[in-house]
């Protein structure tokens, strides 16, 4: 494909390709809103770009149209009330998290949480407690947040005025919400779910319980990343009366922009008109699809699979061929060079293969024929790899398996990273020069957009191995400048730990 310098010709491109998408949005292109009638939408894109003119409504005070689908996403998810978002999750994690905890007061959250939650805190000048999820060790990823942990953080840290959890996380595994709930409650705590990758998690009795059916006050979800909106709509659900709803509405002011979109609000619409219409069916569908793309892949001898496990939203369908010798680097790019399919993420030698509603048979069709026949060239690739001159390849056989390994290893920040205050001398340093400085701006490896190294924490050597690693796969990682550039500060001469 020819390099453009155009956002709408690299669309007309990647268009013209027709691709098979297991990445974002979950609504996979047009054929929903053609299925369900609602081509209207489709040809009428600019004529539907309006600002808020008599009875368009007002997404700060809604009274009309906008109230009126709120009220039925309320309806649908079962919960008090919805409000529409047009800055994605992001502006939902951080108006959740500014209407719950105080200024300068401590927030319980997991460590792996969004970069959005992670600004919440700057923005509100609030401590956070950090609960380190359990690491899963066979897929050298992120796991669980366990009650016991979040139990013990309540006991020890009784003033935090809220708990903050990611689930599903990125790869789909799911927390134990339910009992994070009833031990947030019996403290008074308020519950904030980051279900941002579980909009539809609602909506199957195969699936994970979501986090408003399990119990949590707050809970943002991002229906483009799974469901049938555009991409930076997502809806924040409030079920408790442990949050103040104007404190809420205020807050949601402040983060969102004044001129929110229609186009944005209308896909919203269509979104909640397709569930409350066809909700089952789309389900049934999706699940009978991983149902028969699960037996399929289970087959291929080689590849493994974290499968349909309990716990797991296995819409996200997580997969290695490293017992073949094939990277996930390398695999990602043999999906999308090679069978034109594009997967959201890979991590060491996992891959994941974001399904969304908008997936058809054919899709799963494409990724099960694509894996066997991967697999049968399995030997021809491991060549291919040390010899190929491709970016990825050649950054991969740079490294080698081993770099690619040892960098999942630490892919759950250290434990005992120590926390400062947050330098007001900022520089910029090297990043092989910053060991025991204290990070002044995040570092975010993209993706999974977590970040990796927070304001205010030291800078450790083996995160510097593992940032210097991933940009050696050719990964984004934002916070370090195309000069390999960080920003610090020193530590302080008396070194006043917030957290040891
Ligand atoms: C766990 C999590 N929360 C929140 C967000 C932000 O969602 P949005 O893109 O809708 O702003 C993301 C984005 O990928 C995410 O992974």
């Amino acid at each position: 494909m020819s390099v453009t310098t155009s956002i709408h010709d690299f669309l007309v491109q990647h268009r013209n390709k027709d691709a098979v998408s297991f990445h974002m949005p979950g609504h996979k292109g047009s054929h929903l809103y053609r299925r369900f009638g609602f081509e209207d939408f489709l040809s009428g894109i600019m004529d539907y770009d309006i600002t808020e003119i008599t009875g368009a409504d007002n997404l700060f005070q809604t009274e009309g149209v906008i109230k009126s689908v709120q009220d039925r996403y309320a309806a649908l998810y079962g919960c008090k009330k919805s409000y529409l978002l047009i800055n994605g999750s992001s502006g939902g994690n951080i108006a959740a998290i500014l209407a719950s905890v105080g200024k300068g007061k401590q927030l319980i959250m997991a460590r792996n949480c969004h970069k959005s939650v992670f600004n919440a805190l700057a923005l509100g000048e609030i401590r956070p407690v950090y609960i380190y999820p359990d690491t899963i060790k066979e897929f050298g990823i992120s796991g669980a947040v366990s009650p016991a942990a979040v139990e013990q953080s309540i006991a020890e840290n009784p003033d935090a005025e809220a708990v903050f959890i990611t689930s599903p996380n990125y790869y789909g595994i799911c927390s134990d919400i339910k009992s994070i709930a009833q031990i947030a409650h019996r403290s008074g705590k308020v519950l904030i779910v980051d279900e941002a990758h579980g909009a539809h998690l609602q909506f199957s009795d195969a699936l994970p319980d979501s986090a408003l059916q399990s119990g949590a006050d707050l809970v943002i979800n991002s229906t483009h990343k799974t469901l049938a909106s555009l991409t930076q709509s997502a809806v924040l659900h409030c079920n408790s009366s442990l949050v103040d709803p104007y404190l809420l509405e205020d807050k949601l002011q402040c983060i969102q922009s004044t001129s929110p979109s229609y186009i944005l609000m209308a896909s919203l619409d269509i979104n909640v008109k397709i569930l409350e219409a066809h909700r089952n069916e789309l389900m049934a569908e999706w699940i009978r699809n991983l149902d028969s793309f699960y037996r399929r892949i289970t087959k291929i001898h080689g590849l493994k699979t974290m499968g349909q496990m309990k716990d797991l939203d296995w819409t996200k369908i997580n997969f290695s061929l490293g017992e073949l010798g094939i990277s996930g680097a390398q695999l990602d790019h043999i999906l999308m060079e090679e069978y034109n399919i594009f997967i959201e993420l890979f991590t060491g030698d996992w891959v994941m293969a974001m399904s969304g509603i908008g997936n058809r048979f054919e899709d799963y069709d494409c990724l099960a024929s694509a894996l066997e026949e991967i697999v049968s060239k399995a030997a021809f690739y491991r060549g291919k790899e040390a010899s190929d001159c491709s970016n990825v390849s050649s950054c991969c056989s740079s490294i080698g398996k081993e770099g690619i390994e040892s960098k999942t290893s630490v892919l759950t920040p250290p434990k005992q990273a120590k926390m400062f205050e947050v330098p007001t001398q900022k520089k910029r340093v090297k990043l092989a020069d910053c060991e025991g400085m204290i990070c002044a701006s995040s570092i975010i490896p993209y993706p999974p957009g977590i970040p990796l190294i927070c304001p205010g924490e030291r800078i450790e050597a083996d995160a510097i191995a593992y940032i210097q690693a991933m940009r050696d796969l050719g990964e984004k990682v934002i916070g370090v400048n195309e000069l390999g550039e960080v920003i610090v500060g020193n530590p302080p001469a008396s070194a006043n730990d917030m957290e040891g």
